[in-house]
């Protein structure tokens, strides 16, 4: 990463419904960046208009009358791999969106700010490693140098902390202060827990839910209208993409009026029927009931990973345009039995603390460059799939557990499973369960051109190394057999190195082409795609993977224990990175049993001891909770 001192220090909090762009000012105090428009926020939603791509607020307006060219929600698609977006005639990734929209940003920022390249871009703490690749990648998209993502519930902690002051000017406490940010945002929920102690900004848990926000409430509001006019009328406007959207877009201003008043009416028309619904707050919230509970659930299990209670939290800080809504701070208040500081704007404090950020690594900000550290954990457990060497079955050997603090090093010795194995991979993955399900391959470490007859059980050392930057590096070497072995990453999601110079070139071309691009006028608009060739893959594969038997020897002589430290020193042989299918590993020694987790997708089950509006319901008056 090559930063460039003294420049704009600038903030993006790349939102999933709404963008915002903060730098710090001449007094080193985080700024918002009004748009061209002349707003504080920007909608994340891009309009592929015939001529031109157009993004924000007029993109927002286009969806109404023509939904089939705006993309919207983009951020929660991001990381799925494969995954492409159908929009006006063409299949585009969810990274090429994010870019546009950081395109428009950019360049608005540009227009007040002056020329500026370098930002730091916030994403969920939740946030996976393909999420967060795709976040970067839609950053280098966009022409912008993204010198560091930085979580945003540990930037709203920043921005509480520096603007209002529990933190001094200098970024410092004066005593332990333990703060749980709540962020409640359009498409996605987070929650961390921090500790800061003088400059040492530490996450100690996060959880989070990628799948739930703000746009979940107004889909509630918009099926509650469809429902009662299906009945009426016999016609369902879910079914029409247009008029769908434009209940929703009726249902988001309900659902905000109801932050300010206790009763609204919802007046829907289609076909010239028309329909007036009317939504009090309570209706509402038992339309929604079990989404607040998700999130309660979710935040209990922050406090439970983190091993603290409630009792030891000394701030509650709510971010996120979703947590204006009442139910929000009912919930969290009488769970809490804290004061909930909603004191910042909850749309631009993610941005603030992101400014905040960039001017400390930019170092613009002398003050507070010179003190404050931030430390952050990692959001999903760490393993690698390997074989289990009795059942012979798919075992998930893990390597880091959620939650460590970054940077971490972990090392584990396991062996090859069978004799002659031309080559190990190491399937890095990301949550799941002991078995391996439910987990995301995020990446395969291959070691390749193994020497031939090498024995079964040949030890295979590997290292997980999570660094503060949130990124992780596999190594995996093969001690005894030396400076041959070799050590490759390969990400299983994302865009490749061609794909983004590729899209890269399209978005300079303005995206405008109608048909979805071959495989081959892809590889012919890559210039650099230096490709491996077939031939020498398949070369080096003696055993296909298909046919490979899953054989688990006995393992060889292992250390009893074994000590994580630096890795083997291997020679790096310039074979480029290519997934092999052809080999498995096996762990040599007890796997310890990590403790049981529940497979990480999001939870729709209710909170065991009832959700807050049943426990309200339990708590009567003059009774104590
Ligand atoms: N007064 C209000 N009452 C209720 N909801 C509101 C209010 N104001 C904004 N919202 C909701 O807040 C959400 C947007 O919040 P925010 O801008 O924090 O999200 P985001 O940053 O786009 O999303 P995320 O953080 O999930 O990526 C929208 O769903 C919007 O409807
Ligand atoms: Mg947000």
């Amino acid at each position: 990463m090559t930063i460039a001192r003294n420049q704009v220090a600038v903030g993006i909090d790349l939102g999933t419904t709404r963008s915002v762009v903060a730098h710090l000012d001449n007094t080193g105090r985080p700024c918002t960046v009004q748009n061209l428009e002349g707003d504080a926020t920007t909608p994340s939603v891009v309009f592929f208009d015939r001529k031109s791509i157009v993004v924000g607020k007029e993109a927002l307006k286009a969806a109404e009358y023509e939904p089939d060219r705006v993309v919207q929600f983009a951020k929660r698609d991001l990381g799925k791999e494969g995954y492409r977006i159908p929009v006006a005639g063409q299949q585009i990734p969810p990274e090429v969106i994010q870019a546009l929209i950081l395109r428009k940003l950019k360049d608005d920022a540009i227009h007040r700010l002056g020329p500026l390249d370098q930002c730091v871009v916030t994403v969920p703490a939740y946030f996976n490693e393909p999420r967060r690749k795709a976040t970067q990648d839609a950053g280098r998209l966009a022409g912008l140098n993204v010198v560091d993502i930085i979580n945003e519930p540990t930037a709203a902690a920043l921005a509480y902390g520096v603007q209002r002051g529990f933190v001094s000017s200098e970024g410092k406490t004066e005593s332990l202060e333990t703060v749980l940010v709540y962020d409640l945002g359009g498409g996605t929920f987070d929650v961390t827990l921090m500790e800061i102690v003088g400059h040492d900004y530490a996450a100690i848990a996060t959880a989070g839910d990628v799948y739930l926000g703000g746009i979940d409430w107004d889909h509630r509001i918009a099926d509650h209208v469809a429902e009662q006019f299906l009945i009426q009328f016999g016609v369902d406007p879910r079914t029409n993409a247009s008029e769908q959207q434009r209940l929703l877009t009726e249902a988001e201003d309900a659902k905000r009026a109801l932050s300010q008043r206790d009763e609204v009416i919802i007046r829907f028309s289609m076909d010239g029927n028309r329909i007036q619904v009317p939504l009090d707050r309570g209706l509402f919230e038992t339309l929604c009931g079990d989404l607040i509970d998700r999130t309660l659930l979710t935040t209990r299990k922050a406090l439970k990973e983190a091993n603290r209670t409630w009792k030891d939290v000394s701030r509650l800080l709510v971010v996120g345009g979703s947590s204006r809504m009442p139910m929000v701070q009912e919930m969290l208040e009488s769970e809490s039995n804290l004061k909930v500081d909603r004191s910042l704007s909850a749309d631009e404090s993610v941005a603030h603390g992101a400014a905040i950020y960039a001017g400390i690594l930019l170092k613009t900000d002398q003050k507070l460059s010179s003190t404050i550290a931030i430390h952050n954990v990692n959001s999903h457990d760490l393993g690698l799939l390997g074989l289990d060497k009795d059942s012979g079955g798919q075992r998930r050997s893990m390597m880091i557990p959620r939650n460590s603090r970054l940077p971490v090093k972990k090392g584990k010795r396991f062996a090859t499973s069978r004799q002659n194995q031309a080559s190990v991979s190491v399937k890095v993955v990301e949550g799941g369960d002991d078995e391996g399900r439910h987990a995301t391959l995020i990446g395969n470490c291959v070691v390749r051109d193994l020497p031939p007859d090498l024995p079964a059980a040949t030890p295979v050392d590997v290292f997980f190394n999570y660094g503060d930057d949130g990124r992780l590096h596999v190594t995996a070497a093969l001690p005894t057999v030396g400076t041959k072995a070799e050590m490759t990453i390969e990400r299983e999601s994302g865009l490749s190195g061609d794909d983004l110079t590729y899209w890269a070139g399209r978005i300079e071309a303005g995206l405008l082409e109608t048909s979805t691009p071959t495989a081959e006028s892809k590889v012919a608009a890559v210039e650099s795609a230096a490709a491996v060739p077939i031939a020498n893959v398949a070369s080096s594969l003696r055993a296909p993977a298909a046919k490979d038997p899953v054989v688990v020897s006995k393992p060889a002589v292992v250390p009893k224990t074994f000590v994580a430290g630096t890795p083997a020193k291997v020679a790096p042989t310039l074979k480029p990175s290519v997934p092999s299918k052809s080999a498995t590993i096996s762990e040599t020694r007890n796997i310890p049993q990590p403790e049981k987790h529940a497979p990480e997708s999001p939870s729709t089950e209710a909170p065991a001891s009832g959700g807050w509006k049943s426990r309200r319901q339990q708590i009567t008056p003059g009774e104590t909770p």
